[in-house]
């Protein structure tokens, strides 16, 4: 059955979410049947599939090109769009212009934002357009260079404080959801209580509405990073190397056609 924003809003305290990035159609198709609710193309693109060193460099045409790649998969999971670097931060209408593209042309069916408590007035604005949005606290790769280093939020009493004062503003904002990222797992329990709509961690611990990870870390493709928090479920890029090496000496050897594959 299709996955909404209101499937995953009505989920809090029932049901636990599982969602994953997805960059193209083939891999939507099998999270849709893997029964993932929510699919997010996220801007981690640009450092898993693009070969960029951060987020930043993310355009919002290489967003819109690969969510419309994982539209035309149809998939049962809901559809969420990364705003890019520094789309929110527009005026409001332009960054609603931003996110229509998303919806319109590349067929998401809801935005996210990396955002704090200042983004409040420009979500009201979205959400009162039509335009679910998928709010993200804790850490925020796209300010990474004014952060320096990516690094676990809420470990102090200031930053945890401002933590649970955000997600109260973008919930009363409008978001139907929170992703958290790296946020101290007691302060993330802490915000999961005091929240109505759920939140999905990404290296939170397990006091959360639900979890989602990126695609190709939990897949075991190669990886510049390496984060702590992810458990691999499969060794993809041993597979691909074997497959490729095997493919590469049988073709020399001249194994690759036989009679029967030519
Ligand atoms: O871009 C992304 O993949 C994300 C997840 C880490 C939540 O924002």
């Amino acid at each position: 059955m299709k996955k909404t924003v209101q499937t995953i809003r009505k989920s809090k305290g029932k049901t636990l979410i599982s969602a994953l990035t997805a960059y193209d159609t083939l891999t939507a198709q099998l999270a849709s049947r893997a029964d993932i609710d929510l699919i997010l193309v996220g801007d981690s693109l640009g450092t898993t599939h693009l070969g960029f060193d951060t987020t930043v460099e993310v355009t919002l045409g290489h967003i819109l090109h690969h969510t419309a790649a994982v539209s035309r998969a149809k998939p049962d999971s809901l559809i969420v769009a990364d705003l890019p670097f520094t789309h929110a931060h527009l005026s409001p209408s332009e960054t609603l212009k931003s996110c229509a593209t998303l919806m319109q042309q590349g067929g998401a069916q809801a935005v996210k934002i990396e955002a704090d408590q200042t983004l409040g007035p420009t979500i009201v604005h979205l959400v009162s357009a039509g335009i679910p949005i998928l709010g993200h606290i804790g850490l925020l790769p796209q300010r990474i260079h004014a952060l320096g280093s990516y690094r676990k939020f809420g470990k102090t009493q200031q930053e945890a404080d401002q933590l649970l004062k955000d997600a109260q503003a973008l919930q009363e904002a409008g978001c139907f959801a929170i992703i958290g990222e790296m946020i101290d797992p007691e302060v993330t329990s802490r915000i999961t209580e005091s929240l109505d709509i759920p939140l999905i961690g990404i290296g939170c611990g397990p006091h959360c509405d639900g979890q989602i990870l990126v695609s190709t870390d939990m897949l075991g493709y190669p990886s510049p990073f390496h984060p702590t928090f992810v458990k691999t479920y499969a060794n993809l890029e041993k597979t691909i190397l074997e497959a490729f090496q095997t493919y590469a000496g049988e073709v020399r050897n001249r194994e690759f056609p036989n009679s029967q594959q030519s």
